[in-house]
């Protein structure tokens, strides 16, 4: 057992707090592996953001559990050596069993998703109410999710049932006691969110997707108001990274993200924790790729990772800025 505090880690409470109350969103950054934490530190740290080191089942088995948690550990001891203690959170992306998430939380977790939305109502109310008792014996924050993130198979336009449905909110946060929770208002995972058939183009040609459900966020806000929010499938997939993969032999096809403003405008509300995986992963494909076309030689690990984690933080910076306004919150 290694509980988060011993760490030096925090809860996501106060930042969620502080973040619904001061307009913007905490990033929560995906990663696998040493060069895309150093980045998303490095961002946070150069940003003054708070951050939330985001990790899914498989990311965590693909790491090991036991280096993870050394390297969260080392990651607060990091980011004091970078001279700016921005808070650090723990969080494990789209828990789906109890075993799982108490796994997370006896191992240095300071917060857990829980993703029962793939199950009845009344069996998610079920699955979250068990890992929040556990949860908060030891002060650890657990997200739940209502609605279902739509995939590229599924008309997002079509398809309002898998909208989360904001006459079940404040009954699901009164009985679950979770503390945020993940909606659908027209996000998804991955870089191809949309088919270009259910995109408009704009005057530059520009595939533009679907608007976002904002009427179902303002009526969530009005059901729970204050409540944090948090925002899945929210990557950008930025035209030019995509081009950038691409011309160094890349081969992504239609990918249509979501755009900054729209994010933006959410991390605005009560949306307080925005995920963003697909962005990293597309950012270090492309600043790799052209290592290996422009120099075939290089053998070094470092000499393509190296420029791969310069591109994340340069993306995480941006982000931070620009997107999600978490910049200068860590005072
Ligand atoms: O929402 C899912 C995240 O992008 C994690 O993806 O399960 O491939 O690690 P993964
Ligand atoms: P993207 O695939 O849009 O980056 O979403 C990531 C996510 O929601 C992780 O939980
Ligand atoms: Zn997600």
């Amino acid at each position: 057992m290694a509980h988060y505090k011993e760490l030096g880690l925090v809860s996501t409470k106060q930042l969620f707090a502080d973040a619904v109350k001061g307009g913007y969103a905490i990033p929560a950054y995906n990663f696998n592996n040493l060069e895309q934490m150093q980045a998303i530190l490095q961002a946070c740290v150069e940003t003054k953001s708070p951050v939330i080191l985001q990790v899914s089942s498989g990311a965590r088995k693909y790491a090991n559990a036991t280096l993870l948690r050394n390297m969260a550990k080392g990651a607060v001891e990091y980011v004091a050596e970078l001279g700016v203690k921005i808070p650090i959170v723990l969080h494990l992306d789209h828990g789906d069993t109890f075993e799982l998430c108490k796994d997370c939380i006896d191992n240095g977790f300071s917060s857990v998703m829980i993703d029962g939305s793939h199950h009845s109502y009344e069996k998610n109310i079920e699955l979250t109410s068990k890992v929040v008792e556990y949860a908060h014996k030891y002060d650890v924050s657990v997200e739940g999710e209502l609605g279902v993130l739509a995939g590229i198979e599924d008309d997002v336009v079509a398809a309002h049932s898998t909208y989360t449905k904001p006459e079940e909110v404040q009954d699901f946060v009164k009985k679950t006691g979770v503390d945020s929770l993940a909606i659908s208002i027209g996000t998804s995972h991955g870089a191809n969110k949309f088919t270009p058939a259910q995109c408009t183009r704009n005057e530059q040609g520009i595939l533009i997707p679907p608007m976002l459900k904002f009427d179902i966020l303002e009526e969530i806000e009005k059901r729970i108001p204050g409540f944090p929010i948090v925002l899945h499938g929210s990557s950008s997939v930025p035209l030019e990274l995509v081009a950038e993969v691409n011309k160094f032999g890349g081969a992504m096809k239609d990918t249509i993200g979501i755009p900054e403003e729209w994010l933006r405008r959410a991390a605005k509300s009560a949306v307080c924790k925005i995920n963003i995986d697909s962005d990293g992963r597309i950012a270090m494909t492309a600043a790799i790729r052209k290592v290996f076309v422009e120099q075939p030689g290089e053998f070094d690990p470092r000499k393509y990772l190296g420029p791969a984690r310069d591109a994340l933080k340069t993306l995480y910076k941006y982000k931070n800025i620009n997107v999600l306004g978490s910049a200068e919150r860590v005072k």
